[in-house]
């Protein structure tokens, strides 16, 4: 049973699906794309008793848990108290997502690199701490905010005010009654997925988001516009320069904090000038770097994800397939704040080879047409020879979407794809 509703979920469902051991899956509560691959039961994906009752209904015998709100609720421990695997952190390991503060600790003991921070539960002395800050300075949600709880302030009017939302204005609510105020790190991201199982671990391909709504990286945050892989600003000494300074040390600390941490972990590292930074940790697959990453592993997913939650993944090597993936996702007008739901969506009745349309937010209504349901919509995906022929099949297919408002960023890649060129 795989829990979730997005393009990472679905993309988990057709790796899955993959597998030589070919499972019957079940998906909770999926969305109107994964419904056509596999059935999907309309249980919430943070309503944990719902979750476990269905899973014990249906003798399910493997939960993979697609996002962060159902492991920080508990959802692995309680499958686990009643016997059914699952792939995935404990609540405790989840904290690591779910608190930005209690990872910034771990990061500040384990002496692994990241930004320096403070914390702050009052306005008067984050204030005071920002005086002695260089701008930009980067403000933050202690708690879960789907991915929009961090503000990169240029001015220090622009920090002050986030400051006050956060701490007095109550946006983000609980998740925002503590704060971060972090010094800012240059440089590119990327996202670094790591298949962990207690000591043992698998970096799987690595892959860059676009957080931004905006081309050229404009705009507020988003939970990710879009993704490739591999991302070839990581070359192979600077992989194993993260391995060794970032992700061996992480998989050591984690477990030296008395957590046995059977799930990914996603660490999102700026390359600075001066070498690797976590900026974060997350206790999940990334959405949407899982649809370039999984299309990019040669190994049975299934037996993979199955190993590390047995605790019987040491000796498993990562094997990767050729090519260049890129995900450029769909999302409704307006998104990350209000956007409208319900306008019907038309796909084009032939995808071209190595296209594949995953879906996050879309429904069917009433009449049985696909419509919008949530904020991103869908996610064009593409593996190709090159990056260049996966971004123009992917834009090709963007295009022939119909939908009366979609937005998409048109430059999913551009970075790379400059590189390529000079
Ligand atoms: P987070 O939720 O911590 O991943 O932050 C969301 C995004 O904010 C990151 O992907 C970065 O683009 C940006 N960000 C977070 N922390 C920093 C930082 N210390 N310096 C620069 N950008 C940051
Ligand atoms: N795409 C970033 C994330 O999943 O957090």
């Amino acid at each position: 049973m795989v829990v979730g509703s997005g393009g990472r979920e679905h993309a988990l469902v057709r790796a899955l699906a993959a597998s030589p051991a070919k499972p019957r899956i079940l998906c909770a509560p999926g969305n109107a794309g994964i419904a056509a691959d596999v059935p999907c039961v309309a249980v919430a994906a943070d309503d944990v008793t719902g979750l476990v009752a269905l899973a014990q209904r249906e003798q399910i015998a493997f939960v993979v848990v697609g996002p962060e709100v159902p492991l920080a609720l508990g959802l692995v421990d309680r499958l686990q108290a009643v016997g059914i695997p699952a792939y995935g952190p404990k609540a405790d390991g989840a904290r690591l997502e779910a608190s930005k503060i209690f990872t910034k600790q771990i990061l500040l003991k384990h002496r692994i690199p990241t930004a320096p921070a403070a914390f702050f539960s009052a306005v008067g002395p984050a204030l005071d701490y920002l005086k002695t800050r260089p701008l930009p300075i980067v403000v933050k949600a202690d708690g879960l905010a789907a991915g929009k709880g961090v503000v990169v302030a240029q001015t220090a009017a622009e920090a002050e005010a986030a400051v006050r939302e956060m701490l007095e204005g109550g946006k983000f609510g609980v998740s925002g009654r503590q704060l971060l105020i972090e010094d800012c790190l240059f440089g590119e991201e990327t996202s670094i997925l790591v298949v962990v199982s207690g000591a043992d671990y698998v970096i799987l391909p690595t892959s860059q988001d676009h957080k931004r709504i905006g081309d050229g990286d404009t705009g507020p945050n988003t939970g990710g516009m879009g993704t490739y892989s591999p991302a070839e600003v990581v070359t192979p000494a600077l992989l194993e320069r993260i391995d060794r300074e970032i992700v061996g040390p992480s998989v050591r600390a984690i477990a030296a904090e008395g957590m046995d941490y059977r799930g990914t972990l996603f660490v999102g590292i700026m390359l600075t000038p001066d070498g690797p930074s976590v900026i974060e940790y997350n206790a999940r697959f990334g959405d949407p770097e899982t649809q370039v990453v999984l299309p990019r592993v040669a190994n049975d997913m299934l037996a993979l994800l199955w190993a590390a939650a047995r605790g019987e993944l040491a000796g498993v090597r990562l094997q990767t397939r050729p090519g260049h993936a890129i995900c450029v996702v769909i999302a409704a007008q307006g998104y990350p704040d209000a956007f409208p739901k319900g306008d019907p969506i038309l796909l084009p009745a032939e995808l071209p080879a190595g296209v594949s349309i995953l879906h996050a937010g879309t429904a069917r209504n009433a009449a049985g047409e696909l419509v919008m349901n949530g904020g991103r919509v869908l996610g064009v995906t593409v593996l190709a020879e090159s990056l260049r022929a996966a971004a123009d099949r992917a834009y090709a297919v963007c295009e022939r979407i119909g939908c009366r408002s979609k937005y998409y960023r048109r430059d999913i890649g551009a970075r790379q794809l400059r590189r390529e060129n000079a």
